[in-house]
This record gives structure tokens, sequence and C-alpha cells, in this order.
């Protein structure tokens, strides 16, 4: 089956040997998709024939967002603390707990179908590749089956066992069965481990003992840093080669060099800060010293209670002072290089066929409009939602 997408007013390529400045642009083509690949890109006046066709409008196309960070399997939510915060309250991470409690008490049902509907609320919104993580049983059993069912809805699952430590636990102990048998048994159903590396969680020693436990058992590395307060992390990340340091929030300029000189991405989550009302981390000075970027949207019921790339690019862009260009970049390509992946974040021939017909002429319209669902046609592995 092919399907040839022509009639494209701007194609983001994000490949700067097909197309102009970051974001490798190219104007009045066609896209060819046979299977779950793109086939062919070329001048619209060469289009080659296809089974069926998708007119663009003169529209512009995307490869499909790329959501590096997301928590989404768990019951319940947290609206009455949301609604606390706005009136005042700090945001600790102490609600955690209460997703924990909500999660262990819910069915297998009822966490794939809310992890699925956040999915499908996601790919509504263009994203076509998402990161889950556990991270609310917090104990063997809930841990594992968090993962088992993760890996139902996607290949990138990430062990989240050490979110925090758990009421009632020691915390020696727990790092202890996080790294021996919570780790075995997630193992199986994970391709990534992640540590929130932060005050009232767990600190760099006990970071650094838990990722190398996991890379020992064949895990990738990546790990939620400097979020609350400056810390270890981000230096950690980059000295374990994990693929991903996430929040940056209250980094120094020595986390900014290393960043900078690593295979490290630095993952941003602007909805966490949105929601916490707190300040957005510093990403203009992330971009200038070279460290590569990732905007991704944290989806959990705590922190950031979205599932919408588009709204984090406007964040990005309003708020952080991120071009419309550098924050597509990031929500696409970033994310592919946050997950280690070299087949999606890119359109070129041979790339997985995971793209959004914007129903806007431009990329910036992304930014421009915020909160007006410009996502018309969404592509994942070939196949039209
Ligand atoms: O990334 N920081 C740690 N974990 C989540 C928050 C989870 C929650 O509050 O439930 C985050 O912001
Ligand atoms: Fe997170």
């Amino acid at each position: 089956m092919s399907i040839l997408i022509d009639n494209i007013g701007e194609l983001v390529t994000n490949d700067q040997a097909q197309g102009e400045g970051l974001l490798g642009i190219r104007r009045d083509v066609a896209v060819v998709v046979e299977g779950d690949r793109i086939a062919w890109i070329g001048p619209s006046g060469q289009k080659p024939a296809a089974d069926a066709r998708i007119d663009a409008q003169q529209r512009a196309v995307l490869p499909g967002f790329v959501d590096s960070h997301a928590h989404l399997v768990f019951a319940g939510d947290r609206a009455a603390e949301f609604g606390a915060r706005m009136a005042g309250e700090p945001y600790t991470g102490g609600g955690i707990r209460t997703t924990m409690a909500a999660t262990r008490a819910a069915s297998d049902d009822e966490l794939l179908g809310n992890a699925s509907r956040l999915v499908d609320e996601a790919r509504r919104q263009g994203t076509t590749t998402i990161e889950i993580k556990s991270g609310y049983g917090l104990n063997v059993a809930d841990e594992a089956r968090s993962l088992r069912l993760a890996a139902k809805l996607t290949t990138e699952t990430t062990f989240l066992g050490a979110h925090v430590v758990p009421p009632g636990s020691d915390p020696d102990a727990y790092v202890d069965l996080v790294k021996g048998d919570m780790l075995d048994a997630c193992a199986p159903y994970a391709k990534w481990a992640d540590v929130f590396c932060d005050r009232g969680a767990f600190d760099g020693d006990q970071t650094r003992a838990i990722l190398e436990a996991a890379a020992r058992k064949g895990l990738q590395l990546r790990v939620h840093a400097n979020q609350l307060v400056a810390g270890p992390g981000v230096q950690l990340a980059v000295e374990l080669d994990a693929a991903s340091a996430d929040h940056c929030t209250h980094v120094s300029e020595a986390d900014v060099a290393a960043l900078a000189g690593s295979n490290t991405v630095a993952t941003l989550l602007p909805g966490a800060e949105f929601s916490t009302r707190s300040p957005y981390p510093d990403a203009r000075r992330l971009l200038d010293a070279g460290v590569t970027v990732a905007l991704a949207t944290d989806c959990n019921p705590g922190s950031s209670y979205t599932s919408s790339m588009p709204f984090c690019i406007a964040l990005a862009v309003r708020d952080m002072r991120m071009t419309p260009a550098e924050a597509v970049h990031a929500a696409t390509a970033g994310g592919a290089r946050a997950l280690r992946r070299d087949d999606i974040g890119r359109l070129r021939p041979g790339a997985r066929a995971d793209l959004t017909v914007l129903d806007a002429p431009s990329h910036i319209h992304l930014a421009y409009r915020p909160g007006v669902p410009l996502i018309s046609t969404v592509l994942h592995n070939g196949v039209p939602r």
C-alpha cells in the first residue's frame, strides 16, 4: 500500500542536507509512503503514482512529535492538589505517594485503559512516539505490572522504581530492592531505567548505584535531574552516558559544559513548570552552549497533566525564548535523539512514516496559534489515524 501526500506547502524534514535552515524546510514538494516507511520525497511536478492520495492543500507537514518523557501508568488524578497549588501551596513531589496508592488499588484494565486513552489523546495532537515510565507502583509486583502494561502501548518503556521511597520503607532497603528484585522483575519489560535524582527523592550515590545496576542488566539510562534544586543529576547522567537528563531547571555552568560536550540530551519539560508555577529552565543558555535540547510533556497526574506537544512548543517559544524552529526541532528530532532513535524525528527516504499534516501553512503556527487544534492528519507507521 503506497500513499502520496502532495501539494505540501512547507515540509519540515529536520535534514539540513535536504532543505533550508535548522528544520531543513522544503517547499512545494510531495512525499510517497510505502508500507511503514518514507519511500520518496521530491518536487510536486515529479510525483510518482500511488495507491492513495492525501492533498495537503499547501499546508505544513512535519515529522510526528516524539514525546520522550511521560508517566502514563497511573490511576486517579490530583486536581485538588493542583487547585491548592494555584492557591499558593508549593510543589514537592509528595503527591507521588497519593498516586501510588490509587495505582496499586487499580485493576490492570483500569490502568491500561487510562494509559491508552492518554496515548490516543497524544496521537490526536500529533505525537507518534511516546515513552512511558513506571514509577507509581513502588513495589516489585506493581512496578513490573506497570511496565508489562506500558509495553503493550510503546517500545520506549522506562523502569522508574526509583521515583520516591514509598511510605514506611527504609531508604537504604528500598534502594537495595530497586537494584535487586525489582530490577530483575522489571527488566524484561523495560528498555530504559530512570531515577528521580532530586531533593526528597534520591541522592547522587543512590542514583549512581541504581543506574549502574540497571546498565549491568542491559537497560539504557535516563535521569530526572535538577528539577527542584541544583544537584548531581546532570553530571551523573553525562558521566554514565545517559541518553537524556530531564528537567534541567536548576543547572550550573559546569552542568551546561558537561552536557555540551556529551551525547546526553537536555530534555526540557515546560508543562511541569507551568503546572507547578515554577521558573522555566534556561533554554537559551543550553542552546547557545551547543547542548542538544528535546521538549517533552512529562504527562503525569501531579506536575504536568498534559499530553499536548503543541502546548509545550508554545510554552517553549513564549516563555523559554526558543525560536519556533528550535522548539519544533526539539519536539521531533530532539526527542528522537533523547531516545537514541534515528528512524524517527526526521523525514527522508527510509525513515519511519510518522508525520503530521498541520491545519496551517507553517510550523510557526504551532506557537502563534496556541490552544488551537492544528493537527489535521497523523500518519503512524504509514497508517492514517
Ligand atoms: O517528572 N519529578 C518527578 N516525577 C514527575 C512528577 C510526578 C508526580 O508529581 O506525580 C515529574 O515531574
Ligand atoms: Fe517526569
